[in-house]
């Protein structure tokens, strides 16, 4: 969602803020804008488009001050244009503030103060929230209770920023479900969305709390709750290196972290797998071990290619621990009153352990008695925080907004989890042993598929001017074709539909001719002579076939139009796999039709909206 950062300290503000609305890019890049602290007045430049176009539109040297706030924008209320653009103002000018989120009752304040005669610019509810803190001071004469106030009256959801003139030398920082840290330097303190934003310049960071507020000098900063009761705050340190969050020499992030999965899967497993016990350690689930043992059930809840994992996982667990799984959409789990039982384990997964609906269906599941764990990737994360246990991805920072290797990191908890859980149940050393060496061969092969890139670009070059695919796979590999589908749709545009094989005849066969592709994911496992019946089906309509395949399968080339392979493992490692061609196949139809790959329209990182 969008991104912020404010700075406060010894140096100019305004280049500090730029470089790190860049690194926050990913969450949002509609608008972007700054407002420096230049006494007694506010310096504003805001601008639709990328921070790239805030730049060549204003002369970012003339905005002098050692405070201020930058914001770029994911829109909720109001077309990304220059007046909808953070930083927002209150009416008297005095005050500005950045924020990611939802007003809810915007419309309700908003009436309250036309009513009292204050007049709007923009369609957004964050002017609302601006304007309504400006109106407050008038009245009460001092910031941080304005801002109290307003926030005490607000529903909905905050990541705030607020700067002005009437407190040049202090920033306030709040939130209420949607993220914010403060980096903590020397006589300079920073503030932002996420940690990407502050690494270039300290390591040292406050996660804040929800409800939280803090407020920032050049000398020092305290935190408390919006209701004004102190708190004390843990300095915690970045995990991640500034090197990560660069291209490395690739032309987008998506391509980089496609090629970095040998390395990020490796990490997943690294001082976890135990292969000669067919076992793996877990250490962030010694404290739920003995719910673990007795779980009547587990249930995932996630959102997007998060939630692909987890049907995965449904496969990996039912199959080799036998406890019944269920797969629920985070955004439906609270709303249809599910039966929750104090012998369910609820397990979210998310990649940015920001995302609202995973996080409200947690909330709603540990209401209700679950036992809550998280398999999440940001370290320090919203979910990593409220939930009881966990297992973390150790994927490193996912830029590309489409995830990739946050992906193949979340199959390589999953399977260990399933194997952990096997063991403590039926599984025996032999099948535990056969996981384990499997999953140690994964980055290999993975390595392998990305040395054949090139013929899955050819590819790519023949397909681009498609206007729909379809993707098909059985068991296990029907959820890698879920996340194949959703892939090419959102970086490339392309109409894309995953489907279990055999459901095709059921409808989906009536789009096929010759201008349907159907991407099929048919390497050798119990389905494989099932699959070449449903390839014959599409040929038999005119449709071409591009087959994810085992090595050396000479059969199915005489059937596909083009056939990927990809190095035999265990069947329930397939989708890491075949993930690995499909993801490149998504990527490479997108750069053909020049779409940009790591910014694709409409989307943003980390959805911390509901
Ligand atoms: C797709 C994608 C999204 C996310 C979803 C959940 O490429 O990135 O579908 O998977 O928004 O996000 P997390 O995993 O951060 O909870």
């Amino acid at each position: 969602m969008c991104g912020i950062v404010g700075y406060i300290g010894q140096q100019q503000a305004a280049p500090i803020i730029i470089n790190g609305l860049k690194r926050l890019e990913y969450r949002g890049y509609d608008s972007a804008g700054v407002c420096i602290v230049r006494s007694p007045e506010l310096d504003i430049a805001k601008k639709a488009g990328r921070v790239v176009d805030l730049e060549a539109n204003v002369d970012i040297s003339l905005l002098t001050g050692t405070t201020g706030v930058g914001h770029t924008r994911w829109a909720t209320h109001g077309i990304p244009n220059d007046v909808n653009a953070h930083p927002h103002t209150d009416a008297s000018g005095r005050i500005a503030l950045v924020h990611n989120g939802i007003i809810e009752n915007y419309l309700t304040i908003k009436k309250k103060l036309v009513a009292a005669g204050y007049g709007f610019r923009s369609e957004t509810d964050s002017e609302v929230l601006a304007v309504f803190i400006g109106m407050l001071y008038d009245t009460l004469g001092d910031l941080e209770s304005a801002v109290r106030t307003a926030l005490s009256e607000v529903e909905g959801t905050f990541g705030l920023v607020v700067v002005s003139t009437v407190e040049p030398d202090m920033i306030i920082a709040a939130r209420r479900g949607s993220p914010l840290i403060l980096g903590i330097g020397n006589d300079e303190f920073l503030v932002a969305s996420d940690a990407s934003a502050v690494i270039a310049h300290t390591r040292q960071v406050v996660y804040l709390h929800e409800n939280e507020m803090a407020i920032l000098t050049r000398t020092g900063f305290t935190t408390k709750t919006i209701a004004n009761v102190e708190t004390h705050s843990v300095i915690d340190e970045i995990t991640f290196e500034l090197d990560q969050l660069e291209k490395g020499g690739f032309p987008h992030f998506m391509l980089k972290e496609i090629y970095e999965q040998p390395m990020t899967f490796r990490d997943g497993y690294r001082g976890r797998l135990l292969i000669d016990e067919g076992n793996v350690r877990l250490g962030g689930l010694t404290s739920v071990v003995d719910k673990l043992r007795s779980a009547k059930r587990i249930i995932f809840t996630a959102c997007g290619t998060s939630w692909h994992a987890g049907l995965v996982g449904e496969y990996l667990i039912e199959h080799l621990a036998r406890i019944p799984v269920e797969v629920e959409y985070a955004s439906e789990f609270r709303y249809r009153n599910p039966i929750i039982t104090p012998d369910d384990v609820v397990i979210a997964i998310s990649q940015s352990g920001e995302t609202a609906d995973t996080l409200a269906a947690i909330r709603e599941a540990r209401l209700r008695g679950a036992t809550v764990l998280g398999m999440v990737n940001v370290v320090g994360s919203t979910i990593a925080r409220e939930t009881d246990a966990g297992v973390y991805l150790h994927a490193g920072p996912e830029i590309g907004v489409a995830s990739t290797k946050a992906f193949t990191s979340q199959l390589c908890v999953l399977t260990q989890f399933a194997l952990y859980l096997g063991r403590m149940r039926q599984l025996g050393l032999e099948e535990g042993k056969n996981i384990a060496r499997a999953l140690d061969a994964i980055p290999d092969q993975i390595h392998a598929i990305l040395e054949k890139a090139d013929v899955i670009e050819a590819i790519a070059k023949e397909y681009a001017g498609v206007s729909n695919i379809l993707y098909l796979g059985r068991g296990v590999n029907f959820p890698a074709a879920l996340e194949g589908a959703l892939k090419l749709k959102e970086i490339s545009y392309i109409h894309a539909e995953g489907y279990p094989a055999a459901e095709m005849k059921h409808g989906p066969i009536a789009l096929i001719d010759e201008n349907m592709p159907v991407v099929f994911i048919a390497t050798k496992d119990e389905s494989y002579d099932k699959i070449l019946s449903n390839i014959q089906e599409v040929r038999a309509r005119n449709g071409k076939v591009i087959a994810i395949a085992s090595e050396g399968d000479d059969h199915i080339s005489a059937l596909a139009s083009h056939v990927l392979t990809i190095p035999t493992t265990h069947p329930l490692l397939t989708p890491v796999l075949a993930s690995i061609p499909l993801q490149l196949l998504a990527y490479y139809i997108a750069v053909e039709r020049g779409c940009n790959v790591d910014m694709p329209r409409n989307l943003a990182k980390s959805v911390t909206v509901e």
